[in-house]
Order: C-alpha cells, then structure tokens, then sequence
C-alpha cells in the first residue's frame, strides 16, 4: 500500500477556531478521506502550538498559567474537529513530553554540529508573528506588534544553507505550490539570508522549551513547533513508523506562514540531514469584506455556530466549493445559503428524494431489475465514467472545487436523465411491463451510488446516510457501474438539507 502524510499547521492556543483554521482542517481531511478511498495508507496530523509570547499573554490575560490555558483551550480545537467531522490520525500538541524532548535532542545536535552559535542581536521583532522581521517587511506594513529588541541569543546558520535550499526549489517544481508561492519565496531568496535566531531570554519570555545547553533561554516558537512534522510521526520513538510515512507529502497551510515552511523549516532540515517534504501547500485567505479574517482584528465566523444550524456537511461542502485552490475568497452568509439552497437542497437532495420515492412507490422499495439499456441510458452511464476519472485526477492536483463542481454536474445530469425519461410517466404508460420504469430507476439509483461515494470525503454524514438506506456501506469505493444488487432493499430517509429561507 502506497502511504500518503499530509498536516496542517498547529494552531495557536491563544484563542478559539475561526473558518480560517476549520478550512485547512477541512480541506486535509477531505484530501485524506479521498486518498483512503483511493487505496492509500493515509496519515494525517494535526494539532495546537501552544508556547510563546502570544499564547503566554492569553493566558495572563485570563489570569491562569499557560499550561493550564493551553489544556482549555487545546478542548476547543479538538472538539470543533470532532464536530465538523475530522478523522485526524494523530493530534500533536507541543506541550507534550516526547515533542519537548524530541526538540531539545535537535536543538543538542545542532549546537555540537555547530550550527547553533551565540550572538548578540538587535531586530524588530513582531509578536503578531512571533519572529524578527525585517526592515523591508516593517515598511511594507504587513505586521503588527513590532519592538526593537537587542539581545544576547542562540542563532542556527540557516544562510549556510540558502544555496542548496534555492537549488532544491528550483530543481523539485512541486516543492512549493502554488507557483506563485514558490516564485514569491525565490524572490525573497534574492537577498542573502540571514541566520535565525532561535531562543529568547526567558526574562523576556518564559513560556517555551528550554535550551539543553543554557537554562536561561527557551527556544523560540517556531523551531519548536515546526519541528512538530516529524516528531507527530515517530521520528524520535518509532523509526519505523517515521521511515515508512516520511517526507510528508503535503504540508497545507494558508499564504500567512510560507516562509516559516519554506526556508525555516527546510534549513532546519538540511541541517539534520533528513530528507525535505515533497511539497509545501499555502491556500489564500478567506476574507471578510475584503480583509482578512483573524482573530486579532475580531471578524472571525465561528465554524461551529452554522454547523449548528446548517450541519457539519454544509459547511464543508461550501468551504471546498467556494474558495479556489491558491486563492482568496470572500465568506458571505448570503453565498452561503445560496449554496446551501441550490446545490444541497435542490440539486443533490432532490434527486436522492424523487429516486428514493419512485422506487417506494411503484416498486415496493426494492431496487428495480434493469432490462434493455438504450442511447439515453448509456450516455448517462458513460458520462459517469469520465467524471470519476476526471474526479480523481482533480483531487490529484489538488483542484478541490473543480473536482466538486465535477461530481455536482453528475448530479444534475442524473436530474436531466430524469426529466428526460420521466419514469413517472413511463409507468403509466406501460402499465403491464414496466422494464423500461425499471431500468431508468435502477440507473438512477446506481448513478446516486456513485456521486453520493465521490461526495462521502466531502460530506461524510449525509452521504452515510443515504448510502446505507440503499445497503451500501459508506467504506465502499467500487466507483464502477452495476455494483447495487436487483431487489436490494431500499429505506426512505428523511430530506437531506431542508431548504431555508434566506
Ligand atoms: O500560524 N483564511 O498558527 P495560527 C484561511 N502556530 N486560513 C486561515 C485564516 C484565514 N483567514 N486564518 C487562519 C500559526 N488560517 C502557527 C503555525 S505550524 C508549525 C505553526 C489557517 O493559529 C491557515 O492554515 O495563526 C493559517 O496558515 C493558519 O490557520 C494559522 O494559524
Ligand atoms: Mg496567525
């Protein structure tokens, strides 16, 4: 079996989850559920960043210690993974044992290697991002919370590695995607690189893992929970487990965090001499009247509140539907019932009903034995054929929202089939032999099949749903024509996605 790692990034403890983190959870998930489907061995990790000045000032903010902040509110993050649906391998959380010792085993490497020296500093450091930034980046206005800091600190020589790193990028095209990513992180390349500092003076900040060789310093937040990619995957404990999933095949995250992922966390890489991710994945941002939303400028949509009311299903099939691989999109509850009302409720949920029903009614809810196939038929089945060709091949290159437009023009064609055959016609009309009601109702049906399996990654509890009242198990994945057995027993369900007003 071949093995398929995906993560996603780990989310700062210092508040709860916006749609901004419930969409790269989401989209990590789907991706999973789509490569389990397709055969592999899927691990898929996810988890909280819980050190730093950010998440130490929440918490004092509160008035508890981090630690016990961190407990709270790591719950939140679990809990609205749970409850949108997300089936994560494994939950990594950097205040665990094995990650603090895992890190300080890099950080002792490093520092023997010489590759981590002491040195004196002055920078711009910006809390919002929780780095130093530079002069240029300062101008360009992009940050907020910005010092000026002058300290002593431990360094990693990451400009050792800038020309291997650059050569890499360009001689592996798929390393960092979108192309307009990858181009942005050569550009910023241009200039030489500077060395990264990578502790903090605990009387500045106490809340991180301290250094093995000086317990004046913890180490700063990135190297600790970058370095999260490898340890969630057994590379101190289980070095088989590590062999086996090792290099990551998608690192997923949104545009904000790219040179973190693609020249921090590469350096650190070469440095340890372990093999490179195969590729780094930024998605854009989902705005909120045009400006980013985040949690600190306080426009967020708290993902659970419409799960709530519309179901976990809705929510995700609009975050995969509606934002473009690579770019940024705009939430509006207006496109959001939209899609709700004409793709779920009308699109998808009718034609399960009118089939569900046509089937109850004049076929005692058994699956109809289909007779002769004609022209109408065949195209409909040949047309089914194709899209989940060109289903998988979307998913492949990550082209999510094509890959669902995809499965929901199958949907419409099994509605236009319909109207086309109009079988609540034929049934009058051939009262005595009705095989040609029953094969148009046993195409349809097995067409539903197949759209509602290519939607279970999607949508995982409705599809459930309707997959079992036909006795197919939602673990199935024969894609193929002619799976649905004659006489099967068909259970009506209840509508799927009730239309609400807007
Ligand atoms: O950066 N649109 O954590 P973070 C799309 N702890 N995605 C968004 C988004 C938006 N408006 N807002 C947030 C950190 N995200 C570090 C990461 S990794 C080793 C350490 C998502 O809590 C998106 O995935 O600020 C983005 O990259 C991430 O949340 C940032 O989460
Ligand atoms: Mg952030």
């Amino acid at each position: 079996m071949k093995k398929f790692y995906i993560t996603t990034p780990l989310y700062y403890v210092n508040d709860e989850p916006h749609i901004g983190h419930a969409y790269t959870t989401i989209l990590a998930d789907v991706i999973s559920r789509f490569q389990r489907k397709w055969g592999k061995d899927v691990y898929f990790l996810t988890g909280t960043d819980e050190h730093g000045q950010k998440v130490q000032e929440a918490a004092s903010k509160r008035g508890v210690n981090p630690q016990e902040h961190a407990n709270e509110y790591v719950e939140r993050f679990k809990n609205a993974w749970t409850n949108l649906d997300i089936q994560y391998d494994y939950f990594i959380r950097t205040t665990d044992n094995n990650h603090k010792d895992s890190v300080k085993k890099v950080l002792d490497f490093l520092h023997s290697s010489g590759d981590i020296y002491f040195d004196e500093y002055e920078g711009l450091y910006s809390v919002s991002e929780e780095r130093f930034i530079t002069k240029k980046e300062e101008e360009e206005g992009d940050y907020r919370e910005i010092k000026k800091i002058k300290e002593k600190n431990y360094f990693f020589k990451m400009s050792k590695y800038q020309d291997k790193l650059i050569s890499h990028i360009k001689n592996n095209p798929d390393f960092i995607q979108p192309e307009s990513r990858k181009n942005e992180i050569l550009g910023f390349l241009k200039k030489p690189l500077n060395d990264l500092c990578i502790s903090r003076p605990k009387s500045r900040l106490s809340w991180g893992i301290e250094l093995p060789f000086d317990k004046d310093y913890v180490t700063y937040v990135w190297f600790d929970a970058l370095l999260n990619y490898i340890t969630g995957v057994g590379w101190d404990e289980d070095k088989k487990k590590f062999n086996h999933y090792w290099p990551a095949n998608y690192h997923l995250m949104a545009k904000d965090i790219i040179t973190t992922h693609c020249v921090y966390w590469p350096t650190m890489l070469m440095a340890c001499d372990i093999e490179l991710p195969k590729t780094i994945f930024a998605h854009g941002w989902w705005l909120i009247d045009d400006v980013k939303m985040s949690k600190s400028l306080g426009n967020v949509i708290k993902p659970l509140e419409l799960a709530d009311e519309y179901g976990a299903d809705s929510l995700r099939y609009y975050l995969m539907r509606n934002m473009v691989l690579g770019q940024d999109s705009t939430f509006t509850l207006d496109s959001f019932t939209k899609r709700y009302n004409d793709d779920l409720a009308n699109d998808y949920g009718n034609v399960v009903n009118r089939v569900f029903v046509l089937i109850s009614k004049f076929f005692n809810s058994k699956v109809p034995s289909p007779g002769d196939y004609n022209d109408i038929d065949y195209n409909l089945i040949k047309e089914f054929e194709l899209s989940v060709q060109k289903t998988y091949k979307y998913i492949e290159e990550f082209r999510v929202h094509d890959a669902v437009e995809t499965i929901f023009s199958m949907i419409r064609s099994i509605n236009k089939y319909l109207e086309n055959k109009a079988p609540w016609k034929t049934v009058k009309d051939f009262p005595s032999d009705n095989e040609i009601t029953a094969t148009t109702l046993y195409v349809s049906i097995e067409c539903i099949r197949i759209a509602t399996q290519l939607l279970n990654p999607i949508m995982p509890a409705k599809t459930k749903t309707v997959l079992n009242a036909m006795g197919v198990e939602e673990t199935e994945n024969n894609l193929s024509y002619g799976i649905i057995k004659p006489k099967q027993n068909i259970e009506s369900i209840s509508t799927l996605f009730p239309k609400k007003d807007i």
